[in-house]
């Protein structure tokens, strides 16, 4: 499972991607308006420190309009992803972008209904929303599921994205159902990497070596910075 950032945040961005286990970036107009920057600078740099896809959303309930957004952010960079929000004109517009060859995100899934429509118009990602889902007391994780097992059983090529996930239980529980790509917010991709048993091995590793490091003869001389 390819794991993503959900952020409009460089910093966020160069962080994440200096651990190189960043395969994307999504942004939403939250995201990027949080940031308070010029919009095309922002997104242009998100795409070229990211190895991967970076998905940038379109604002129309307009085929139309959605089309020719589509257009022009995919002019952006090879590795931008039109992200499009699920309605009938968005269907429209995703089959027409699909067909032009432009990558399209299909965004606020919230059903298997609506992910096999996705699919269906030939969306290249659909977004499942899971912690909305918990928001309103409904079983995201069964939701997803039922996703991925529709899209393995119809042979559909669209992966699917976890999105809106809140906790590093909601990541490794997508990963278990068969998700392709989750995204998150910083905050959860920095929870992954975290466990007490870890901090507390390390330092008693630490702590050992300083006491014996005297003791230890020659050592390379990066062995004796630590
Ligand atoms: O990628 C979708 C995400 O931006 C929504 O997250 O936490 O606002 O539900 P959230």
């Amino acid at each position: 499972m390819k794991l993503s950032l959900d952020t409009g945040n460089l910093d966020e961005v160069r962080e994440a991607n200096r651990w190189g286990v960043l395969r994307g970036v999504t942004t939403n107009p939250t995201h990027i308006a949080k940031e308070e920057k010029d919009f095309l600078p922002l997104v242009k740099e998100i795409c070229s420190i990211v190895d991967g896809d970076v998905s940038i959303e379109t604002l129309s309930q307009d085929a139309d309009v959605l089309v020719r957004q589509g257009h022009d952010i995919a002019q952006i960079a090879d590795n931008a992803v039109v992200k499009i929000a699920m309605h009938p004109e968005g269907l429209a517009a995703t089959r027409k972008l699909s067909d032009e060859g432009i990558k399209v995100n299909v965004t606020l899934c919230f059903n298997p209904a609506q992910a096999l429509l996705a699919a269906e118009a030939g969306a290249y990602i659909v977004s499942p929303f899971l912690g909305r889902l918990d928001d309103i007391a409904t079983d995201s994780m069964k939701v997803l599921s039922d996703i991925c097992e529709i899209y393995a059983l119809q042979g559909y090529d669209t992966q699917v994205l976890a999105a809106s996930l809140r906790s590093p239980l909601h990541v490794v529980e997508a990963a278990r159902l068969g998700a392709d790509i989750a995204t998150m917010p910083f905050k959860v991709f920095q929870s992954l990497v975290k466990h007490p048993l870890t901090d507390a091995g390390f330092k008693r590793f630490s702590d050992d070596w300083e006491e014996a490091k005297a003791q230890l003869g020659e050592l390379p001389p990066s062995m004796q910075e630590a």
